[in-house]
């Protein structure tokens, strides 16, 4: 499938064919897909977590208003952004080029984050949303449907993924078996000149 065609196809689809199943092997390859998005510095800061467990998933659809999609659709992710990967030995973000130019650019991550945690948390929800519409990308193009959500009590999701201290859920999306008809009205776009502008906001002053 073309990137177009997979662009143009995708759909938040909220009802899910609850008995239908994805491979072990399909979910890795999505994943690995979703891996390859851009992030600030090179730092990944999303962490997948896969939902398999039944009760858990049960558990999770209540902590996330209720919504049927996490529990009918055959693959549960959680994209979880470590707000301090930054901080983690980041000379491994650069493992691809000598070992200097590798301790000079950890160095500059850490100077350039440093104090500015609005910087460093910005940074790692951008890059997450990228490895989301990356991974809804590939699941498009896979045949399947998918649906990026964000409606969830954040202090219960905490508990139930076992978050470790300075992590945070950014997001979550829902892959499975579009039902059908299930991603009808297609949702509208405001109108192109409204949202593309050339050079600047408004007039000269
Ligand atoms: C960050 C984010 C959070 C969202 N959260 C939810 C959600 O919790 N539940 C839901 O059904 N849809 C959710 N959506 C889907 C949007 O409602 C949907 O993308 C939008 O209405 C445009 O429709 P389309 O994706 O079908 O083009 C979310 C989308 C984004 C980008």
């Amino acid at each position: 499938m073309k990137v177009n065609t997979a662009i143009l196809s995708r759909a938040a689809v909220r009802a899910f064919d609850p008995s239908h199943a994805i491979s072990a092997e399909q979910k890795r390859e999505l994943l690995e897909l979703a891996r390859r998005a851009p992030s600030a510095w090179n730092i990944q800061h999303w962490r997948f977590v896969l939902i398999e467990n039944d009760e858990l998933r049960q558990q999770m659809r209540d902590a996330v208003m209720g919504q049927p999609q996490v529990t009918d659709c055959s693959m549960f992710v959680a994209i979880v952004v470590d707000l301090e990967a930054w901080n983690r030995s980041p000379a491994r973000y650069f493992d691809f080029l000598p070992d200097d130019y590798a301790q000079a650019y950890a160095a500059k991550i850490q100077e350039f984050y440093n104090g500015r945690e609005w910087l460093a948390r910005d940074d790692a929800m951008r890059s997450c949303g990228l490895a989301a519409q990356t991974l809804m990308l590939a699941t498009t193009a896979a045949g399947l449907a998918s649906c990026p959500m964000d409606l969830f009590d954040e202090e219960r999701v905490s508990q139930l993924l076992r978050l470790p201290a300075g992590h945070v859920v950014a997001m979550f999306v829902a892959i499975g078996k579009a039902l059908p008809g299930s991603n009808a009205p297609k949702a509208s776009r405001l109108p192109y000149d409204e949202v593309v502008l050339i050079d600047r906001f408004g007039a000269s002053a």
